[in-house]
């Protein structure tokens, strides 16, 4: 927290701060105090962002966050280094006139550690000059990483004329991690951290019944949709799954079909630690298109020529990314394509091949597939082979009517299957929707239950990208 040096150094002087030699000043929060506050972090371990429990599985953070790409969410210990198991962040419903998120998690959150806060209702009554307490673990020096133990600091409330949306306090300053964390008064989490702007704070009370709603009513889809990588932190689970399933005939990708063995040869599996997470599909000999969301801070291993993760296949073909440009205007929403390279190049065989970019916008009347190797029960599930489904493509119109609130822009390209519960699910994120032959979107997003009609699958449309595609494939 940017600024805490200057309550650092009241406290020294008034002999308070004992523990003054903390980067960030302030105090240490014990362990036993604020039980709702999160980390949010990426895939590896980086803290994003601050966030706090409302509920077993529902916690509020800034709205400013969501651009910071948070995937999962440590909770229950104020210490960044324990080594503690987080939970996948399921959903987000971004508020439409504050700066307030709310992220749904995969599983409710339990334990001796963790104690959902109650959010205020309407009659809050802040005092001027009362003192409340903003938490984080932002470094004084922002340019920092985070510290250690979460702190809090004390600030005091001020008067924002005309504006309920905002709660004042006095000045400080915090870093961009701090954002999305609480503000607390009377041990009542009344405000959220905005984005660089420590004096103003997004108010809650304006939001309760909102945030009620969202809290006691399981369907967000209104606002809300979900992201199909598979998370590497949830991937041991996944594979435990692996040992119960039957390969049983029955729904694959979910509702699809064993796609025959190597009969999609443009398709790549992006893996961590031989885990897969991602598909993509191989445009160039040494370039795979996938989704933007799937960038992860490291390298991918990129396996390309394999019909089954698991076995051996001579067939296989192995690579490493060595750089990910995804799209500059990927606003964790639209634009959602992102350009993969490898450290070298595929060499083209029977198993190794191509897709092309499809020449112009894909219609209703066009007849497209999806193909992954992702879940295929929407219950952690994965297929032992490559699954692929039929995905008959909607209007605009139709799309969009059915997302409601959810912006689906011209770039993006919605579609379904034959029957219910049929398309795209976690894992299958960055895979291609494939027209005729030819490569026409990769899959971005869907409603919270895979396949399901009333939220069609989202695909990041290709041919509003091709000058793009072609511009990056052509300087590098
Ligand atoms: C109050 O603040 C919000 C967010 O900063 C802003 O969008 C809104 O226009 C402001 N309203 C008034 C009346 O100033
Ligand atoms: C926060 O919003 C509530 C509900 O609209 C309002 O009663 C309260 O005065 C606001 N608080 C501040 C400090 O503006
Ligand atoms: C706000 O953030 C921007 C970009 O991260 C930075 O340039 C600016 O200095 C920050 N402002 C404050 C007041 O911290
Ligand atoms: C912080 O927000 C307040 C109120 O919205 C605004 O007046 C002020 O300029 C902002 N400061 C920064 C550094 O963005
Ligand atoms: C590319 O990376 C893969 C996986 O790390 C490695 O096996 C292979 O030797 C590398 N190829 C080249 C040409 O460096
Ligand atoms: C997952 O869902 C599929 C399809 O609904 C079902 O056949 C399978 O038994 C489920 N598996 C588990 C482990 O729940
Ligand atoms: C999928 O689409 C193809 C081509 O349109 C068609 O031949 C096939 O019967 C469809 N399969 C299913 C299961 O609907």
């Amino acid at each position: 927290m940017q600024g805490l040096h200057k309550l650092l150094l009241l406290y020294v002087l008034t002999g308070l701060g004992q523990n003054g030699h903390g980067i960030s000043g302030g105090e240490i929060v014990p362990k036993s105090k604020m039980q709702y506050m999160v980390s949010l972090q990426d895939g590896h371990g980086k803290h994003l962002c601050g966030g706090f429990l409302v509920s077993e599985n529902v916690l509020i953070t800034s709205a400013s966050c969501d651009k910071r790409d948070p995937k999962v969410v440590y909770y229950g210990y104020h210490n960044l280094e324990e080594k503690i198991k987080p939970v996948n962040i399921e959903k987000k419903c971004k508020s439409s006139d504050s700066d307030i998120m709310l992220l749904k998690l995969r599983k409710n959150v339990k334990g001796d550690n963790v104690k959902p806060t109650e959010i205020p209702n309407s009659e809050i009554d802040l005092k001027v000059n009362q003192q409340c307490v903003v938490a984080g673990w932002g470094p004084e020096d922002c340019e920092e990483g985070p510290v250690k133990e979460l702190r809090m600091v004390t600030v005091s409330v001020f008067n924002c004329p005309h504006n309920a949306t905002n709660i004042c306090t006095s000045e400080t300053g915090f870093c961009e991690i701090d954002t999305g964390g609480p503000l607390v008064c009377d041990e009542k989490a009344v405000g959220v951290v905005k984005k660089n702007n420590s004096t103003t704070f997004a108010n809650i009370s304006t939001k309760h019944v909102w945030i009620k709603d969202k809290i006691n009513n399981p369907s967000w889809k209104d606002c809300c949709y979900t992201w199909h990588h598979l998370k590497a932190m949830e991937m041991s689970f996944v594979l435990l799954l692996f040992a119960v399933l039957t390969g049983a005939d029955g729904t694959h990708i979910v509702g699809g079909r064993d796609a025959p063995p190597h009969s999609r040869p443009y398709m790549a599996s992006l893996q961590i630690q031989n885990q897969h997470n991602c598909g993509g599909a191989l445009v160039r000999e040494d370039f795979v298109l996938t989704a933007a969301h799937c960038q992860i801070r490291g390298p991918y291993t990129v396996v390309l020529g394999v019909d089954s993760l698991s076995a051996d296949e001579p067939t296989k073909q192995v690579f490493s990314s060595i750089r990910s440009i995804p799209h500059p205007r990927y606003n964790g929403h639209a634009n959602d394509i992102m350009l993969l390279k490898l450290n070298g190049s595929a060499q083209l065989t029977e198993t190794v091949q191509l897709v092309s970019l499809k020449a112009g916008r894909v219609r209703p009347v066009n007849s497209c597939i999806t193909v992954g190797w992702g879940d295929i029960g929407d219950n952690n599930t994965l297929p032992l082979t490559l699954q692929e489904v039929n995905v008959t493509i909607l209007s605009q119109q139709t799309c969009r009517s059915r997302w409601g609130m959810v912006p689906i822009t011209g770039s993006m390209v919605c579609g379904v299957g034959a029957g219910v519960f049929q398309g795209f699910c976690s894992g299958d994120s960055g895979g291609p929707l494939v027209c005729d032959g030819a490569t026409a979107g990769v899959v971005s997003f869907s409603g919270r239950r895979c396949g399901d009609p009333r939220t069609p699958d989202v695909y990041t449309r290709i041919s509003s990208f091709t000058p793009w595609i072609t511009t990056v494939l052509n300087n590098n």
